[in-house]
C-alpha cells in the first residue's frame, strides 16, 4: 500500500484511511501534507493511531465507524487494506473477511461512491486469494488497474487503483 500511495498525488489532498489499524497508511499521507481522516471499527486501534499521530506531531481527525457509517463528506484519496482471509465467522476483525474473504471489500465498494470525489482515487488492497472481479462485479461505475504488487508467502498482494469510469455522467 505504501508503494502504491507513493504513485498518486497526496500533498494538499483530503485523504480517508478506512480501517486504519496502526494508522500507518493515513499517517504516511499526513507526513506528505495531506489532510487526513482515520477511521476504524476498533476503538483501541483508533486510540493507538491517534497517539502515533501525536508523537509524530501530525494533526489528524479520527472517527470510530463501521465502514462509512459515521463518515461525512467526500475525499480525494480513499485507502482500504481490508481483512480478506476467508472465514466461516468474523472472530478477528483485522483479518477475517467472511466466507469468501471479500465481504469487507464488497461493503467498502458499496459505500465508496458517496465519499469519493468524482476526480478521486481509491487504493484497495486485494489478495490473489480473492478474485477482484467477484467484488467489483455490479460496480460498473468504477474502473480499476493494479498499480502495485508483491508476492508474499502463499499469495500475491495487489493494490487496485479504483476510479470512477471515465466519461461517466454523474
Ligand atoms: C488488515 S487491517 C489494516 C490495518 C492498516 N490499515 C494497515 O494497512 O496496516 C484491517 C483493519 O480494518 C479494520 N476493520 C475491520 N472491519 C471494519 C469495519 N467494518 N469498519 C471499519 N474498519 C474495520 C480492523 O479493525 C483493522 O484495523
Amino acid at each position: 500500500m505504501l508503494d502504491a500511495i507513493a504513485k498518486v498525488p497526496v500533498e494538499g489532498r483530503e485523504v480517508l484511511d478506512v480501517g486504519t489499524g496502526s494508522g500507518i497508511l493515513g499517517l504516511f499521507c499526513a507526513m506528505q501534507g495531506a489532510t487526513v481522516t482515520l477511521t476504524d471499527i476498533d476503538e483501541a486501534a483508533l486510540q493507538h493511531a491517534k497517539k502515533a499521530a501525536g508523537l509524530l506531531g501530525l494533526g489528524v481527525q479520527t472517527i470510530l465507524s463501521d465502514m462509512f457509517s459515521k463518515v461525512q463528506g467526500q475525499f480525494d484519496l480513499v485507502l482500504f487494506n481490508p481483512p480478506y482471509l476467508s472465514s466461516s465467522s468474523v472472530d478477528d476483525r483485522t483479518v477475517d473477511g467472511g466466507r469468501q474473504g471479500t465481504e469487507l471489500s464488497k461493503q467498502f465498494l458499496a459505500g465508496l461512491s458517496t465519499h469519493l470525489r468524482s476526480s478521486g482515487t481509491t487504493l484497495l488492497l486485494a489478495s490473489s486469494l480473492n478474485d477482484p472481479s467477484s467484488f467489483l462485479e455490479g460496480h460498473s461505475e468504477f474502473q480499476y488497474s493494479v498499480i502495485a504488487k508483491r508476492p508474499l508467502f502463499f499469495e500475491e498482494l495487489r493494490v487496485l487503483c479504483v476510479r470512477f469510469r471515465e466519461n461517466l455522467a454523474r
